[in-house]
């Protein structure tokens, strides 16, 4: 399932795995967390002792977070024996911080945190390399950070699958040409730059449609919904929309569907959450972008066992991603995103990662045209 980018990220920072000795002999002697498991390996392999806390960043900009990120990781952490802390810090800086020192204070020998913001990001980071604690990042890179590990998902290719997803969504429907728009995640997160970089790209080397408006939604339905308003009434004549993942297309589509032009400028999403996957089968969105979560999580249970165990992690790592604040590679792993579309929405039932009922609520005779259940 995850396939590394080998030959395109080949090189492994080795002072990365020169830090793991020192970090064996920290507290596996904590007690329990809020979501603690502990246990014997799941494949039956030798046993690792240790403890594993996570930081998620909140609930509200995607649901992936709670309802896919959560599950996957307590999944991975299970199989592995690991006992894990995992936390959401509600979007609240204040709270990142306050679960960051409780997670050292608790003896977690491996941090995984997916940040907020850069600053709040790097502050736990130093904390946690103080204590001895190793640090992944988890989905996004804190620039400037310095954290040991970064497991994640080709986050250009993201974008890139969204600018081709359009346009050729756009072609299937004989517009060839005309005015689009981008609604970008929060400036404050790498990916979103990463995305964008992705769907730009791919837009420009097409040459057939304007990008005549270009702004965040925050990462957030609300607010893309009220970017959508400006930018339709400043552009009337908006062929499609590169929206940055499900949950602002969801916004902007309750936008459209209030000025009854749902589906008429189609918009691009990303984390095939049941929303994004129900407007996809509309044919509100052209598709969205689907990273297998589980995929992530288990790369993250590995590197922590490994990193626990003292283990050479070159053959988990096998790809890295330049942190440009740093000047440094950062070992990392890469997996592969995956565009769906209305044909191909039952691959992401089938891979366990969305649930046909709440997909097809309402929607029952979509998905039986399509074959989801
Ligand atoms: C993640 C996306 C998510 C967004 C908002 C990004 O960093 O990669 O999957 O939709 O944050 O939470």
């Amino acid at each position: 399932m995850v396939r590394n980018k080998g030959a395109r990220y080949a090189s492994l920072v080795a002072a990365g795995v020169l830090a793991f000795g020192a970090l064996t002999a920290c507290g596996s002697d904590s007690d329990g967390g809020s979501e603690g498991s502990e246990g014997s390996s799941g494949d039956g392999s030798s046993e690792t002792t240790g403890k594993v806390g996570v930081i998620l960043p909140d609930s509200k900009s995607s649901v992936r977070w709670e309802t896919q990120d959560r599950p996957n990781l307590e999944a991975a952490f299970e199989a592995a024996g690991l006992e894990s802390i995992i936390q959401n810090a509600e979007a609240s800086p204040d709270t990142y911080g306050q679960l960051c020192d409780q997670m050292i204070t608790e003896g977690v020998n491996v941090l995984i945190a997916t940040n907020l913001d850069p600053d709040s990001g790097k502050a736990c980071i130093d904390k946690a390399k103080d204590a001895g604690v190793a640090v992944i990042d988890y989905d996004r890179l804190t620039l400037g950070g310095g954290a040991d590990y970064y497991v994640s998902f080709d986050n250009v290719v993201v974008g890139e699958l969204q600018g081709q997803g359009l346009i050729d969504c756009l072609n299937a429907k004989d517009v060839t040409s005309g005015n689009i728009a981008f609604i970008n995640g929060a400036a404050t997160d790498n990916n979103a730059t990463l995305f964008k970089q992705g769907y730009e790209q791919v837009i420009t080397d097409d040459g057939s449609f304007t990008v005549v408006a270009d702004q965040t939604g925050e990462w957030d339905p609300n607010v893309a919904g009220q970017v959508f308003d400006q930018m339709y009434s400043a552009n009337p004549d908006l062929v499609g929309l590169v929206t940055a993942n499900d949950g602002m297309a969801g916004g902007v589509i309750a936008r459209q569907k209030a000025a009854g032009v749902e589906g008429e400028i189609p918009v691009t999403g990303q984390d095939a959450t049941a929303e994004g996957l129900a407007n996809v089968l509309q044919g509100y969105q052209c598709g969205t972008v689907f990273k297998d979560t589980s995929v992530e999580a288990k790369a993250a249970a590995d590197l922590a066992i490994a990193i626990i165990n003292g283990d050479d992690t070159s053959s988990i790592a096998t790809g890295s991603v330049n942190d440009s604040e740093l000047g440094v590679d950062v070992p990392s792993v890469l997996a592969d995103p995956v565009w769906v579309t209305a044909d191909s929405v039952q691959s992401v039932v089938d891979a366990g990662q969305a649930d046909a009922a709440e997909i097809c609520k309402g929607i029952e005779d979509l998905c039986s045209e399509y074959g989801v259940g």
